[in-house]
């Protein structure tokens, strides 16, 4: 296991000397024009999380800024709706694929009509698992994702100066995405030792993967587990001191809980919290202490990746990868792209999210 993860965190660090150089501010792309008309799918999971809004609406732009016909469709975290947005891509001869699963593994059958089409396939931040039928994988670099929440918690509590104990609940991802698995083996990689020599408690006892995951990354499940928890070991008075959380939807879900079990005063302050998306309601929560610290992922800068890797495809080219070992889907290692992920927090959040453009001051509460 051991070997295993130092082998991920070598690719992980490689990955990042190499990673996706910044887009700069241009959120459309470049506007020259290929003068291809031809049309790309483009399969988003959800408009629910702000997250996907800002992926579909950056491809878009910055793919009819090449001249690309666009077909941008978002299935509402239905697994089914999504197969049957791919099918009708397929039928309406789209050259290639994006796409962000739903569920990895659901969409073997709707990849093989593809492949049975000449169609070509970008899984786009999430890998498609078990299929032969996936071309390319373009993501952020999910284990330094995991790695930087992981480190975050380590300085915050000054665990490397042996402070401790601490007490420490953990939430993870979906578990049919298979970025949730990687992102908690990169925060595990940093803070399991911690668990192991007593420093980091998880009084609730939750600490695998399979006990701690959220499914469908919901908001009202990880308030309802964290009510349990609450509920369970620290209504008595126990401090808990930090809560780990992978993404914004379950931090969001996690700082109702907080507020309903009364954190939030002087005498009881919100536990350390991480997050990543950098959602605007996280954003505002960085400002108001609720939340600790957040991961940005650009989605500018991952759009304009997977445009060029759309344009590689259109000419018969190899498209951009810089990582071809560390994304197996359980039948091949996709060619990847991987970029660089971001750590943010209230002291920096101006600097990387308003004067990048990504953000208006206004959007922030
Ligand atoms: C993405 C995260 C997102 C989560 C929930 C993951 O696959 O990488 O950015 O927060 O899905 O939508």
């Amino acid at each position: 296991m051991k070997k295993f993860l130092v082998a991920i965190l070598a690719v992980a660090t490689l990955a990042s000397f190499t990673g996706c150089a910044k887009s700069g501010s241009a959120s459309t792309g470049s506007s020259t024009s290929t003068g291809s008309s031809e049309k790309i799918g483009v399969a988003m999971p959800t408009k629910s999380l702000q997250r996907w809004n800002e992926d579909g609406t950056n491809m878009k732009a910055q793919l009819e800024g090449k001249g690309y016909k666009v077909d941008l469709q978002y299935a509402e975290n239905d697994v089914n709706t999504q197969v049957s947005q791919i099918e009708n891509m397929i039928t309406a001869g789209d050259k290639v694929l994006v796409v962000a699963a739903i569920d990895g593994s659901a969409l073997t059958d709707a990849l093989q009509k593809a492949a049975d089409a000449g169609i070509k396939v970008i899984a786009y931040d999430r890998l498609i698992m078990n299929t032969p039928n996936v071309d390319y994988y373009a993501t952020f670099d999910n284990f330094k994702v995991g790695v930087i929440q992981g480190q975050y918690v380590e300085s915050k509590l000054g665990l490397k100066d042996g402070k401790g104990p601490f007490n420490m609940e953990i939430f993870g991802g979906s578990p049919d995405d298979n970025n949730a698995k990687v992102f908690n083996a990169g925060e595990m990689s940093v803070l399991k030792p911690y668990i192991d020599n007593g420093k980091l408690v998880v009084k609730s006892g939750q600490v695998d993967f399979d006990k701690v995951a959220i499914s469908g990354w919901k908001s009202e499940a990880a308030q309802a587990r964290m009510d349990n928890i609450i509920t369970a070991n620290y209504a008595n008075g126990t401090k808990l001191d930090v809560v780990l959380s992978p993404n914004d939807s379950l931090a969001i879900g996690v700082v109702a809980s907080l507020k309903s079990a009364g954190y939030g005063t002087a005498d009881k302050q919100f536990p350390v919290l991480t997050g990543q998306d950098c959602d605007k309601p996280n954003v505002s929560a960085l400002k108001n202490d609720q939340q600790s610290m957040d991961v940005f992922k650009d989605t500018r800068t991952l759009a304009s990746k997977v445009v060029e890797m759309v344009s590689a495809i259109v000419s018969g080219k190899e498209a951009p990868v810089n990582d071809t070992k560390t994304y197996n889907n359980g039948s091949k290692v996709v060619p990847s792209f991987l970029c660089d992920p971001v750590s943010v927090t209230k002291d920096n959040y101006k600097q990387i999210l308003i004067d990048s453009g990504y953000y208006k001051e206004a959007d922030i509460q």
